[in-house]
């Protein structure tokens, strides 16, 4: 049978109205809360894409690289222990870490089909075009959606790896991933695994660092997602009006990025009909970064119904790539 010409037919679970209503939603009940909170979810339209990309590629900012480092020593023994037909990405993105493993998986021979599954349906068709274009072999089958909601409307296969990469998970509270990792669990059934990287616990002041880079990238790809709120729902942030922070929170042993209004100022925020004030000072929290431990990770996951069959870290033990499977 002759490959196909194109991707598979993207699969919709999340038409861009939705994704306005939701987002409504969401920065009014966050900006009703005390203190303010902003999701995270929202710093990514084109530009908080590419200013995520540049944060990638910063001296302070060691995650991606650390994680690809992992992939590239590992891939083999990745694919080996996967045995997967079908590699399932969540929050796929531009799927550029992937690569390593269709790579590994292709060359292992057991991969199938390739399932990129994201928020975003513009990235995901470019990246999927650009999979289909490198692996010809192999059935790109693209999902539009929220992976915290649409994750029980997927198409089941046999012999499913589902791949959570970057530390994203880090992006969620405990009870967040709690219901997360219920739904993974669910797409696994019972012959699938679960590929997940966790950033690790480290010294406060490279934490900090990574989050407040000498350049300020972050300061901007934080403060852009004020853009993305005037853009979206007809508000009038003044957007140097409100400083980066990033603090280490002990506590929940994660990192806050916040933006601290510089003055006191009302934001209109007309899609929504609403003024919110600011006080001088006040800190809205648009971001948590969670840092893990290797007993937590196999705590929450045993809560799941997963148990970890493999732990693969860099040297300096500063990033996890796990493997686990139903318990
Ligand atoms: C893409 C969510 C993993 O939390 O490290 C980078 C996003 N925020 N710098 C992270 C981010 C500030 C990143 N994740």
């Amino acid at each position: 049978m002759p490959a196909p010409e194109t991707p598979g037919a993207m699969g919709v679970h999340l038409d861009p109205g939705a994704l306005a209503r939701q987002m409504a939603d969401d920065v009014r009940d966050g900006l009703a809360r005390s203190p303010k909170v902003l999701p995270p979810k929202y710093f990514y339209d084109g530009r908080g894409s590419e200013l995520f990309d540049q944060i990638t590629r910063l001296p302070e900012y060691y995650p991606t690289r650390t994680e690809r480092a992992i992939l590239e020593t590992q891939a083999r023994a990745v694919a080996a222990a996967a045995g997967a037909e079908t590699l399932l990405e969540l929050g796929s993105g531009t799927s550029e870490k992937t690569r390593l493993l269709l790579e590994a998986m292709t060359e292992a021979g057991t991969l199938r089909r390739f399932v990129p599954f994201d928020v975003d349906p513009v990235v995901l068709e470019e990246a999927s075009l650009a999979v289909h274009t490198d692996f010809p072999g192999l059935a790109v089958e693209p999902e539009v959606g929220d992976f915290e909601k649409h994750l029980g409307e997927l198409p089941r296969h046999p012999r499913t790896a589902v791949a959570f990469l970057g530390s994203t998970i880090g992006n969620l509270d405990p009870d967040q991933r709690r219901s997360f990792l219920a739904g993974v669990r669910g797409v696994l059934g019972e012959d699938g695994c679960f590929l997940l990287g966790t950033d690790l616990v480290k010294p406060v002041e490279r934490l900090e660092r990574a989050y407040d880079d000498a350049a300020g990238v972050t300061a901007a790809f934080n403060q852009n997602v004020l853009h993305v709120i005037n853009r979206s729902l007809g508000a009038d942030f003044d957007v140097d009006a409100f400083a980066h922070r990033a603090v280490w929170v002990p506590e929940h042993e994660w990192v806050e990025m916040r933006l601290e209004s510089l003055r006191e100022q009302t934001v209109r925020l007309e899609a929504l009909d609403l003024e919110v004030r600011f006080a001088a000072g006040e800190q809205m929290r648009t971001e948590i970064s969670t840092k893990f431990r290797r007993e937590g990770v196999e705590a929450e996951l045993a809560a799941a119904g997963l148990r970890v069959e493999e732990w693969w870290t860099d040297p300096a033990g500063d990033f996890a790539l796990s493997l686990s499977r139903p318990a």
